[in-house]
């Protein structure tokens, strides 16, 4: 997520300075190299051999050290960094920031750089709603910093409330998201994810082996690419990504009233939901008992929802998706012209490693111009970002996307 990047993590003197030690290690694992600085007040609840052992470099810790230690510290961090993160960020290093004082080597650091930078704030509650405080993360915003909101939860002064620093895999992908060019700003992208229910009583229903792990993935490279998104979902057990808004759906039915009230905004529609073609003709009120003799559960056909946007679009990018056990890119290429796709993504319930529930997918790629390309087996958040560039290629050569 993170390879070849290069972070300056700087850590301040709060009680959460002790998860920077998790926070390095979490951003070595995504496959960056990290250089750390800590504030005078950090070295109070870390040591830098702690950060030292971790990042396996140097940790940064005097503004006025001899230059044969380390070649003018507060430039080199700059040229060296391609992003800068702080955490955690107490209000003393928000206040300096935000007023331009540069009294430490972290803070002389961060005024001596234009990369882009992440702020995760974590402090008492009483100390994060302070208006001076609040008026110096506006000013930081303002000034074009990325601030995380804090976490919600029990403090460390025994409180509980808004002040506790964001999980680290949030930072990390906070980090990864700042790094990330902005190619789909002014794109509102609508995508379904995760499979159906189709009750048959209240305690039964038919569903699909959807994780929503593809369809939360593209969510989340969307919104880290600048799109709004809306992600409608069915159910699932995923974390929900930080994008613009999420609708929660069961059935296929619910899913198609979610997109067909949300589609005509949307400039680019992307279907990687498992949705059920068929449901149950008739829901029983109360739990079908054996006894009874169940022969059968009489079915009816769901809409074909993208069918549907497919017959009504006049603009914009219409992205499906194609499971199959056979045949996978004939019947994917019938898919694409018969309901209107601008693209279809192939992936097979055949292949080890693509396909449901699995961390990675094998997928294939054909547009409405006959263009295939194949991809091998790589991870379902690089498979969304392929898939986004490839529509972005779409769109181009469309011109910038047009609602539906
Ligand atoms: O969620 P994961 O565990 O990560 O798995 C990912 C995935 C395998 C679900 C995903 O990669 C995928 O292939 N999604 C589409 C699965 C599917 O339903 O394929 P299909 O060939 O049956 O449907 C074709 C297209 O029509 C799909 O875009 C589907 O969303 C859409 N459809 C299907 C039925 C229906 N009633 N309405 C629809 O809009």
């Amino acid at each position: 997520m993170l390879e070849n990047k290069k972070i300056v993590l700087g850590i301040t003197g709060g009680i959460a300075a002790y998860k920077a030690a998790e926070l390095t290690r979490a951003l070595i694992k995504a496959g960056a190299e990290v250089r750390v600085v800590m504030t005078k007040s950090a070295m109070q609840f870390i040591t830098p051999l702690t950060l030292q052992t971790l990042s396996q470099g140097q940790v940064y810790t005097e503004m006025f050290a001899s230059t044969d230690q380390y070649d003018m510290a507060h430039i080199a961090l700059a040229d060296f960094a391609d992003a800068f993160v702080v955490a955690p960020a107490t209000g003393n290093v928000i206040g300096k920031i935000a007023s331009g004082i540069a009294d430490d080597l972290l803070t002389t650091a961060i005024m001596a750089q234009n990369k882009p930078t992440l702020i995760c704030p974590a402090m008492n509650d009483k100390m994060l709603a302070n208006p001076v405080v609040q008026d110096n993360i506006r000013k930081l915003r303002q000034f074009g910093y990325t601030v995380m909101e804090s976490g919600v939860g029990e403090l460390a002064c025994k409180t509980s409330g808004s002040g506790r620093l964001p999980e680290i895999p949030e930072i990390v992908e906070a980090v990864a998201s700042i790094l990330t060019p902005k190619d789909f700003a002014g794109e509102r992208v609508l995508i379904t994810a995760g499979p159906t229910e189709e009750p048959l009583d209240p305690v039964r229903f038919i569903t699909n082996l959807s994780s929503g792990k593809m369809g939360y993935a593209l969510a989340l490279a969307a919104h880290q690419r600048g799109a709004q998104v809306t992600l409608i979902s069915g159910p699932t057990k995923l974390s929900p990504p930080p994008v613009k808004e999420i609708i929660f759906v069961r059935t296929a039915l619910e899913m198609y009233h979610a997109v067909m009230d949300h589609y005509s905004k949307a400039t680019v529609i992307i279907k990687a939901a498992a949705v059920a073609d068929y449901r149950p003709i008739s829901l029983a009120s109360e739990k079908i008992k054996k006894d009874k003799g169940l022969t059968g559960i009489e079915l009816t056909r769901n809409p074909d929802i993208i069918a549907e946007i497919g017959a009504k679009k006049k603009k914009g990018i219409l992205v499906g998706f194609a499971m199959e056990t056979q045949d996978l890119l004939a019947n994917a290429r019938q898919k694409l012209l018969k309901k209107n796709m601008d693209m279809i993504v192939a992936n097979s319930l055949r292949e080890a490693g693509a396909g449901f529930q699995t961390d990675t997918n094998i997928i294939t790629i054909i547009d409405r111009n006959g263009k295939t390309v194949a991809l091998d087996k790589m991870t379902k958040r690089n498979a969304a970002h392929r898939i986004l560039d490839h529509i972005r290629t779409l769109s181009k050569k469309k011109g910038p996307s047009k609602k539906q």
